[in-house]
């Protein structure tokens, strides 16, 4: 069978199964990306705020030429704005370019509280981060609600939450997530966090899907195996792992030729799918991305996933 293009979320609109990456994207590189991915087969970008980048991302939407209303856009809730989610939203609607968003997220679980140091990475005077730890995350989600509701966004969910976190969430949210986006690959594949999303009808996405900055999990051993196997490059088999598994993947590439073989996602057999989903209970669990905020998320529990 053939692996889906796109799925549906939990409000009836149906997502890209792949969006291009932006993270990383530098202003003056990520504006032909963009477009490129446009005019290439994508239709589905994924930004944030704290990347610095979304003016240039909104500027490679328009020069595509593909009518806003074919492209998917999710942005993100950056952790200084938890406090007030419609400045937080206003200020990357105005970066994009656009007057809405398909899919708005909250970037962590965590609000930072801007001082004098910094306004999106405040940290202390002794260098941790400016965590507010009596922030209520349930009520940062009923700001996601009221922009929901008011049609600034077409879908609202999460990013970085992990089961505990949800189970909070979930006593209180009138609207489920239709999204949680997190660090997914063979060497991180959170099986139980995908069971609980599933169960409440919460996509996953997968980000850093390659591994992060130059792209170190195609050199595993297992991956490059099961490459040679399908004839294909290691970054296909990791990209492609996903949309098999029925996640959302998000490959961020600046290269045009990268940018076109990430899309293509092939059919993997369930002989490679049960080696890929099995690698990290091998002793091979890797998690990369972790910020200095990401204090008690409840990651500790995803290496014994
Ligand atoms: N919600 C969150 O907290 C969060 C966190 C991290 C990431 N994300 C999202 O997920 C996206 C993807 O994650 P990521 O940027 O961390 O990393 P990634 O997509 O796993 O890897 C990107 C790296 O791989 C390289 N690359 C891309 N395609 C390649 C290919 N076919 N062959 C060899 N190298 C290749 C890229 O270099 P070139 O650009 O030079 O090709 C870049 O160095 C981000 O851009 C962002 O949109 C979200």
């Amino acid at each position: 069978m053939a692996p889906s293009t796109h799925f549906k979320l939990n409000n009836g609109t149906q997502i890209p199964a792949v969006g291009l990456g932006t993270w990383r994207s530098e202003p003056g590189q990520v504006r032909q990306a963009v477009s490129f991915a446009l005019k290439n087969g994508y239709s589905h970008i994924d930004a944030a705020l704290i990347y610095g980048n979304e003016h240039e991302v909104g500027q490679g939407i328009k020069d595509s030429g593909v009518p806003r209303e074919k492209i998917f856009i999710t942005s993100k809730l950056w952790n200084t704005h938890q406090n007030n989610v419609a400045e937080g939203l206003q200020k990357t609607l105005e970066a994009l370019g656009t007057d809405y968003l398909d899919l708005y997220l909250i970037h962590w679980p965590v609000r930072l509280v801007p001082n004098e140091s910094s306004a999106l990475l405040p940290v202390n005077p002794d260098g941790t981060r400016s965590v507010d730890r009596s922030w209520d995350q349930n009520e940062t989600w009923r700001q996601m609600e009221e922009v929901y509701k008011a049609g600034k966004v077409n879908a609202i969910g999460v990013a970085n939450w992990s089961i505990p976190y949800l189970e909070e969430l979930k006593k209180k949210w009138t609207v489920v997530p239709a999204v949680n986006q997190v660090e997914l690959h063979p060497f991180l594949p959170q099986h139980a966090l995908k069971d609980w999303c599933d169960k409440n009808g919460i996509l996953l996405e997968a980000y850093s899907p390659l591994g992060s900055e130059g792209a170190p999990l195609m050199a595993n051993p297992a991956i490059q195996e099961i490459a040679k196997k399908n004839d294909v490059s290691a970054a296909a088999v990791l990209i492609s792992y996903h949309v098999n598994r029925g996640v959302v993947v998000l490959p961020k590439s600046i290269k045009e030729s990268r940018i076109v073989s990430n899309s293509q996602i092939i059919s993997l057999s369930s002989e490679d799918m049960d080696v890929l989903n099995g690698l990290a209970a091998q002793g091979k669990a890797k998690r990369i991305n972790t910020p200095l905020f990401g204090w008690d998320l409840g990651f500790e529990d995803w290496y014994k996933q």
